[in-house]
């Protein structure tokens, strides 16, 4: 699964899982350009760093104008709206597909024209909280997640006979960054902290959660040649949620 010689791109890099896709792609010798929206997270990579929101589509293109070839695309963005749909804004919605789902499109649109042919290969951080399985408190999320699979599977529907793939990671509960901020969020919520952690273990059959390098040997995996056949899946990497 090395990657010497190829040009990665991954969004979100600044920290969580995205962070862990940008080091696993760079360990297997990729040269990697990170971008995130907040560029103090990205001052510590050992790659080329850009500030980035992915959710500005002029930007987005803007960015990608700046690629000659990419061999990998990692697009990581995602933000947790939780609630049921009751307890879902119209403003909670539009953040939630704005964030997640038109980052998706915006980003694989602006970087297809760039991508190698054959052997270019996308991938998508989608979740099992998505059109996979259904979670309390996850319309919004979950909505957004199916939307980033169905995106996935179109665009190595479309680009399959250009050597293209592109195939969406699914994870289950990951100790991140924005995991703890929602366990934090839920304990205001749930009174105390012992049953928002509860909450998201309570979904683990394992009775623990999975790291964000469990997520990115996956999207190596994917990303690499090692993958040549594998196009248009959604991989779970959720500790055996949907057995
Ligand atoms: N942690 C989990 O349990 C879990 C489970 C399933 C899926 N995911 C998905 O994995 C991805 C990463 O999640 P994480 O938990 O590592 O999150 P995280 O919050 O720890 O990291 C998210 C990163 O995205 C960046 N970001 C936010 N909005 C952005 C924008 N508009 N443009 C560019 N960058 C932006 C943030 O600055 C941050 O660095 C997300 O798509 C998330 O939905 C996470």
């Amino acid at each position: 699964m090395r990657l010497d010689g190829k040009i990665a791109v991954v969004t979100a890099a600044g920290q969580g899982i995205g962070r862990a896709c940008a080091e696993a792609l760079l360990a297997a010798g990729a040269t990697v350009h990170a971008s995130d929206l907040r560029a103090d997270l990205l001052a510590n990579f050992g790659g080329s760093t850009t500030a980035l929101d992915a959710t500005d589509s002029a930007a987005v293109n803007a960015y990608f104008a700046g690629f000659d070839k990419i061999d990998v695309l990692v697009h990581a963005v995602g933000y947790v709206h939780q609630g049921t749909i009751e307890e879902t804004s119209d403003a909670d919605w539009r953040r939630s597909s704005s964030i997640t789902l038109d980052s998706a499109f915006y980003v694989i649109r602006a970087a297809i024209p760039k991508m190698a042919r054959p052997g270019g290969s996308i991938v998508t951080i989608a979740s099992v909280a998505s059109s996979i399985r259904g979670f309390p408190k996850r319309t919004a999320y979950g909505a957004a997640k199916a939307g980033v699979i169905g995106l996935t599977k179109a665009v190595a529907a479309d680009y399959l006979k250009d050597g293209i793939r592109a195939n969406a990671v699914c994870p289950g509960t990951i100790d991140s960054p924005s995991l703890r901020e929602r366990v934090e969020a839920l304990t205001a919520t749930m009174g105390s902290r012992e049953a928002a952690w509860k909450f998201f273990l309570d979904r683990q059959p394992t009775g623990r959660l999975g790291t964000v390098e469990e997520v990115a040997a996956m999207v190596l995996f994917l990303a690499s040649d090692a993958a040549s056949f594998v196009t248009g899946q959604a991989m779970a990497v959720d500790g055996g949620i949907t057995v």
